[in-house]
């Protein structure tokens, strides 16, 4: 499955055209999966559909479809939704191959929300049941729920949490065999005891979901069709149920409320640096460090505090990141350090070179080894050659440099006339004084030399000074004025 951009960075490819999954059992098995994602999480109080909140950068239906393609389904989910359901797709409009959307008008419960997605279901013996806002489960789990569930049996993710306030209670038996979920709302106070929880995730032989889901009511606190009163009448049909734990209980919190999303937040981001620091990465705060994307590192990469990352990041080995930087969608050579405060966006640096304190580099760049990029420079659409030098103040926009040109203070790309853009070519060995008004297009051929303050329209020709400023001059015996002498007043 292919994700847009979010916001702009690489799609990611992810399949589901798996096989036919052998089952222990021996008898094959074509597994559906169906997110529910229709209601409106009234408790995160937001405009905002909850499924498109963002989790690490991207909205939480995007972690569960991430979820859903790495189990190994046989077709794309089916996503039900329901409140600003309209916006949810749009969202995801070129996530391929596309999502089976299905509408679910009113948000009459989880049991209605599936029984909605039966007639989209395409053709499986198995379905899994993903809750939209349960982001972080992992492969592993769902895989060990695919994979250890009996032949027609019901099963089911629980997890034990220390606080299960809001969440589904699990009532087994005195042999430890599931009875039913019991709601918070409908619990006794016994029952509210429990700390076994329901996570939401379930997997279905599909014959039974046509026979049991019309026979759940709405008899409850919350006046719903719970999905979770399938487990009762399963028994009744004699239908075993079959429970399985996640290696990690956090990775089944649902979020229902800003604080959640928070915390959950947290719990991933740990992870994350967790892995960062297993790899060589030195990270001299772990919880100061945000991972929003993807990335891939070498060894002995040191980051500083409070650095961002989104997108698809690539970091060589003994590169070095200041604190404070934000990058995103950006590969960095070895060996190459960022400076503190630098915000780099699509960009590609090579090794060896040095960039900020304080540099911005925008979409399109690529600096070639061994550059150097200082303080409250920024850099668009440019490909800056080996061992060039943009030390301070400068902009430089839609530019083709060379090799060794040294960029003086202050220097401007004037790339832009109103209505285009035009590059600006400079040369190897250009040097170019402070100050100076690059009017594009423009050529400043090999080792020109550019005269500090000019203001440059013409192509300027190789080894040579040009030079475009108003001469200066003395005016001798020039006075300043002065003031007057304040005479005292009398009255
Ligand atoms: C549900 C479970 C609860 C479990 C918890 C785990 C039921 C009745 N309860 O409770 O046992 O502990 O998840 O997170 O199943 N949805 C629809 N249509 C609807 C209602 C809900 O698509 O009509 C979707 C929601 O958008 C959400 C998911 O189903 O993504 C779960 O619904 P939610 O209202 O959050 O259920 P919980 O109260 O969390
Ligand atoms: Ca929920």
């Amino acid at each position: 499955m292919e994700f847009p951009a979010l916001p702009p960075h690489k799609s990611v490819q992810l399949g589901y055209n798996a096989p036919l999954q052998e089952h222990p059992t021996g008898t094959t098995m074509t597994l559906c999966t169906v997110i529910l994602a229709a209601g409106n999480g009234k408790r995160m109080h937001s405009a905002l559909p909850k499924v498109l909140h963002l989790l690490a950068g991207r909205p939480l239906l995007e972690h569960v479809m991430r979820a859903a393609a790495a189990v190994g389904s046989s077709h794309p989910p089916v996503i039900v939704t329901g409140y600003r359901g309209e916006d949810i797709q749009k969202h995801f409009v070129l996530t391929r191959p596309e999502p089976i959307w299905v509408t679910q008008p009113e948000q009459l419960g989880t049991a209605h929300a599936l029984q909605t997605a039966l007639s989209a279901l395409p053709k499986c013996t198995t379905v899994l049941v993903l809750p939209g806002d349960v982001p972080l489960v992992s492969a592993a789990t769902l895989k060990k729920l695919v994979s250890e569930t009996p032949k027609d049996t019901i099963g089911l993710v629980t997890a034990t949490l220390p606080d299960p306030t809001g969440l589904g209670r699990i009532v087994r038996d005195s042999h430890g065999h599931i009875q039913k979920i019991i709601e918070e709302k409908d619990a006794a106070r016994e029952e509210k005891n429990i700390t076994e929880i329901n996570s939401g995730i379930w997997l279905f032989p599909e014959k039974y979901l046509h026979a049991l889901l019309p026979k759940i009511s709405q008899k409850n606190a919350q006046g719903e069709f719970y999905l979770t009163d399938i487990i009762e009448l399963a028994l009744a049909e004699g239908i075993a149920i079959h429970a399985i734990q996640p290696e990690h209980a956090m990775e089944v919190s649902g979020i229902n409320t800003r604080k959640e999303l928070a915390r959950l937040e947290r719990y991933y981001q740990k992870q994350q640096t967790e892995k960062l620091m297993a790899k060589g990465v030195t990270l001299l705060d772990p919880a100061r460090t945000d991972i929003r994307g993807d990335i891939v590192t070498g060894q002995d990469v040191t980051i500083d505090i409070n650095v961002i990352f989104e997108g698809k990041i690539t970091i060589g080995s003994n590169v070095q990141i200041g604190p404070n930087c934000v990058l995103r969608n950006v590969i960095i050579g070895d060996n190459t350090v960022i400076r503190a405060n630098s915000v780099i966006e699509e960009a590609d640096i090579a090794e060896h070179c040095i960039v900020g304190p304080f540099a911005r580099i925008r979409p399109g760049t690529r600096l070639e080894t061994g550059s150097m990029v200082g303080n409250f420079v920024e850099i668009k659409n440019s490909h800056i050659g080996e061992g060039s030098k943009i030390s301070h103040l400068s902009y430089v926009g839609d530019c083709e440099m060379g090799k060794q040109v040294n960029v003086g203070a202050g220097t401007i790309t004037c790339n832009y006339d109103g209505a285009k853009k035009h590059r600006t070519h400079v040369g190897d060995g250009v040097f170019i004084g402070s100050n100076s008004a690059l009017v594009a297009p423009l050529t400043l051929h090999r080792r020109a030399t550019i005269g500090a303050g000019s203001v440059i329209t013409q192509d300027a020709p190789e080894d040579a000074l040009t030079v475009a400023r108003a001469k200066q001059r003395t005016v001798p015996g020039w006075r300043r004025p002065e003031k007057a002498e304040k005479t005292e007043k009398h009255s």
